[in-house]
């Protein structure tokens, strides 16, 4: 029997993970978009925002749209496809919304058309998305969004995406400060070199997270969690970085960054315990400020994209 509908949860995802700009990620557990693909008899892909119908839904112009035409370009189905996106996740929040949109078209394309495609090869289809919404094919957000959990993205040409294992109970806060700050614009206040002596602290830190995740070593992936390239740069854009920062790690967090470009500010925990008296201390330092703001506290979303229903042909 062909499935005609299938319908999946694309998870937000944090990327950059302090000190790995570009290249770490990992996937959330609780927060994401739900996006419908249907076989329609018009062929090409038709696209229907269900919430954020600000975002275009002409398919060339749509993360999702342009994903959604580089594959059937190239399997050239003999039936049409509907997207219907339900945002979860807010565009411009720092929290892999492009990466969510792109990754879920992959994901439930492929579902779609009987699972043609690898999950690298759905990583590059979904790095086209990335392109369109900030200029840049990274992947950095739709590696973990597809793989689930944490991943190492060592090298986008040729694409080599090293999913990695971390503590069971690793936990998440996420305060989102309800401003938008474009990837792009984030980008482009970055410095274009660097010194030596940074860049060695840098991958120093790297290396040390990535071995404290593998080892389940909490105070490798606390004293790892450092980032003095970007972070400084961006906290710029985000009211009351510093106090933020602060306060999690008064509060137990392992340590505390920007997720993604931001204004999404992340910090990790032991456990989910831990992780909601942090997200509580992140709500305490901006209750009274003019920002409004919304929380989550979460485990890692060991799972990417996963489908939750799907119908078949009679
Ligand atoms: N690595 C990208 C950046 C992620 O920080 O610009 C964007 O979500």
């Amino acid at each position: 029997m062909d499935m005609k509908e299938v319908t999946i949860f694309s998870p937000a995802t944090v990327a950059n993970v302090s000190c790995a700009f570009d290249i770490m990620g990992f996937a959330v557990e609780k927060a994401g978009d739900r996006m419908v693909f249907r076989k329609i008899s018009e062929k090409g892909i038709r696209i229907k925002m269900k919430n954020y119908r600000e975002l275009p839904s002409e398919p060339e112009q749509n993360v999702a749209g342009v994903v959604a035409l580089a594959i059937i370009e190239k399997i050239k189905p003999d039936f049409g496809i509907l997207i219907e996106i339900e945002k979860g996740i807010l565009p411009g929040s720092g929290m892999g919304s492009s990466g969510a949109s792109a990754g879920g078209a992959a994901f439930g394309i492929n579902q779609l058309l009987g699972e043609p495609f690898e999950k690298d090869e759905l990583v590059q289809f979904a790095m086209l998305g990335e392109a369109l919404a900030s200029g840049v094919k990274h992947a950095d957000n739709v590696a973990p969004n597809l793989f689930g959990g944490f991943t190492l993205v060592r090298s986008t040409w040729p694409l080599d995406v090293v999913p990695l294992t971390s503590p069971e109970t690793l936990s998440v806060s996420l305060i989102h400060p309800l401003i938008e700050v474009k990837t792009k614009n984030a980008r482009n206040i970055l410095k274009k070199s660097l010194l030596m002596k940074d860049a060695i602290t840098q991958w120093g830190n790297v290396a040390g997270l990535v071995t404290g995740l593998l080892t389940n070593d909490f105070g490798l992936i606390s004293r790892s969690m450092h980032d003095g390239i970007v972070e400084p740069v961006r906290a710029m854009l985000i009211p009351m970085f510093a106090d933020l920062k602060q306060a999690a790690l008064d509060a137990g967090a392992l340590g505390c960054s920007i997720s993604g470009s931001g204004p999404s500010v992340f910090a990790l925990s032991e456990n989910l315990s831990v992780a909601e008296k942090v997200t509580q201390a992140m709500r305490d330092v901006y209750t009274g400020l003019d920002v409004p703001f919304e929380t989550f506290t979460s485990g890692i979303g060991k799972q990417g994209c996963r489908v939750v229903d799907e119908n078949y042909e009679k």
